[in-house]
């Protein structure tokens, strides 16, 4: 008797365990689901942002093409983007969906597509700002956005570092004179500060290249293996390159 409950303790302890290490979905849960519950912080133009109440932009459309295809529908979830990985590898949600860089230290808690574009950091600064290059960052205030590599990469050069949750209001601390620099993805870094009518500039410097990628829960093997396959056909075949078009955003490819 004592055999077999230890037995069965043993057995309902691999259970939960097997549970925990893989979060992941694979293609056929998904497909059962219907649907493809996405993580997503909209405050990343062009990649995502609000249109009134509803998500747009280029990872959107991008993902729009991939449900398609699944024939499954897009159900997205808004949140910080320091809420999104986490979400994501707890299984909360099937695919992070964010201008995520993709790196080795991201890869060991979440698996990623393969990348579909290279971006890079830019430093923004108010238009008549004697900063004009990564070297007059030194001792200088920056800001940046909670959880991004902006964040882990600005620590690490010793800037003083102001984060905050929501990327707009890295950009106001900017143009309301908290910060002498804001640090953010190239493509962003563009699109917000044509926003600000001048008052803010973007230095030439970039200072770092990221390949973005969509994040899923560890074990998402099959999943990722046919987004990774029709993201192929379309970094091939310009498809990929025709949605950056329209979004009037340069391609940069993330094939050497
Ligand atoms: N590419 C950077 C990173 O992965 C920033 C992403 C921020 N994304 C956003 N939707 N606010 O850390």
């Amino acid at each position: 008797m004592k055999k077999w409950i230890a037995l069965i303790l043993v057995l309902v302890v691999c259970m939960s365990l097997a549970a925990c290490s893989s979060k992941g979905k694979s293609l056929e849960d998904i497909q059962n689901a219907g649907k493809l519950v996405v993580a997503t912080s909209p405050d990343f133009p062009p990649f995502e942002y609000l249109e009134g109440d509803k998500v747009v932009g280029i990872e959107v459309d991008i993902l729009e093409m991939i449900a398609e295809e699944l024939g499954v529908t897009l159900e997205i979830k808004q949140m910080d983007f320091d809420s999104v990985l986490p979400g994501v590898q707890s299984g909360k949600y099937d695919v992070g969906m964010s201008g995520i860089t993709i790196n080795e230290k991201r890869q060991k808690n979440a698996d990623f597509t393969q990348p579909y574009f290279l971006a890079s950091q830019a430093i923004v600064v108010m238009a008549d700002s004697n900063i004009t290059c990564k070297a007059d960052l030194t001792g200088k205030k920056v800001s940046v956005q909670t959880g991004t590599t902006a964040e882990e990469y600005c620590m690490a050069n010793g800037y003083q570092v102001n984060a905050y949750q929501a990327n707009n209001d890295a950009c106001s601390a900017l143009t309301s004179g908290k910060v002498d620099a804001w640090v953010v993805d190239n493509e962003v870094a563009l699109d917000l500060s044509a926003q600000t009518n001048g008052a803010t500039k973007v230095l030439d410097e970039a200072m770092t290249t990221e390949p973005y990628g969509f994040a899923f829960a560890k074990g998402s093997d099959t999943l990722v293996a046919k987004i990774d396959e029709l993201l192929t056909a379309w970094l091939d075949d310009g498809t990929i390159e025709s949605i950056f078009e329209k979004y009037d955003v340069p391609f940069v490819s993330p094939k050497k």
